[in-house]
């Protein structure tokens, strides 16, 4: 069975190459489309779609909500690459299978990753149906060196040690904040602070507490992976959790998730979702971008 280890660089470029032989225009910015939020794709007009068994090396998505297709397409004048269905830990994948999207993404040009994802609140203040901002992430799998980077570091791709500061960078937080409130969003978009576990089961009430004591202020089981490696490899990150549900932190409450209630929330949110990712887009500056000095 192959390994990070046995993964090249040479194979991440053949995939590039692969896709680069079929599209326009290479994208500089992709978008992860989180579970029910594989719509968030149809905003391209003319997309170019592959499936994801299309192309070399890719591995297959199979959760329900996750229809595993990369679309390629401009977006606001940007040419952009949406990932309709991601890979998760708790499918069964390797950590390298989760992000190899990023690298070849990393290697297509792109410069600036968005994700979106569901997530459970743990905060008080949040209901299903919010948005949050993720100004940070915690970790937990790659905390108990679950981690996307273990393994020999290919310099090619980012640094042996890499920070984590300003991930989730900075500027772009600060423009999809403005946003929202030009939307009229204010009063249900947050920002906080995102806690990926292994999943697949949702959490008990004292997992629940525990991460909430943490300082998380949603859960979810994606996103901390391909944001490492994105940041690793140099991308500006932004990321969007769309709260489906409440975590239970009491014996008492009788709140339950399950993931149909989490598709149904995708499905209701979507066009807000579209809509604040689209003005993201739009307001990216692409000439900006190519003036920022790498890290
Ligand atoms: N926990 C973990 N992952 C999730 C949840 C949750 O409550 N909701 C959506 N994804």
């Amino acid at each position: 069975m192959q390994s990070t280890e046995d993964f090249r660089y040479e194979d991440y470029e053949e995939t590039a190459r692969w896709i680069l032989d079929r599209i326009q225009s290479p994208p500089v910015i992709a978008i992860i489309c989180g579970t029910g939020l594989g719509i968030l794709a149809d905003t391209l007009p003319e997309g170019k779609t592959f499936d994801y068994s299309q192309i070399p090396h890719f591995p297959r998505s199979t959760v329900v909500g996750h229809s595993g297709q990369l679309v390629f397409g401009t977006l606001e004048g940007k040419s952009c690459v949406f990932m309709k269905g991601r890979f998760h830990v708790y499918e069964g994948y390797p950590l390298w299978k989760v992000i190899l999207p990023i690298r070849v993404f990393k290697l297509l040009g792109v410069k600036i990753l968005i994700v979106t994802n569901a997530a459970g609140s743990l905060c008080e203040t949040y209901r299903p149906g919010d948005l949050m901002i993720i100004r940070d992430h915690i970790n937990m799998p790659g905390l108990a060196a679950l981690n996307p980077l273990r393994g020999p570091n290919d310099e090619r791709f980012g640094p042996r040690f890499p920070s984590l500061s300003n991930t989730y960078d900075h500027n772009l937080r600060c423009t999809a904040l403005d946003i929202a409130h030009k939307l009229g969003h204010e009063d249900f978009t947050h920002e906080g602070v995102y806690c990926m576990v292994g999943g697949p089961n949702f959490e008990s009430v004292a997992e629940a507490r525990f991460l909430r004591r943490l300082g998380a202020d949603a859960v979810g089981m994606s996103t901390a992976p391909e944001v490492v490696v994105a940041k690793h490899c140099g991308m500006r990150v932004f990321g969007l959790s769309l709260i489906t549900n409440r975590v239970a932190q009491g014996y008492e409450l009788q709140e339950s998730v399950n993931h149909e209630g989490v598709l149904e929330v995708g499905k209701q949110r979507s066009q807000v979702l579209q809509d604040l990712i689209t003005g993201l887009v739009k307001s990216i500056d692409l000439k900006e971008e190519e003036q920022q000095e790498p890290e």
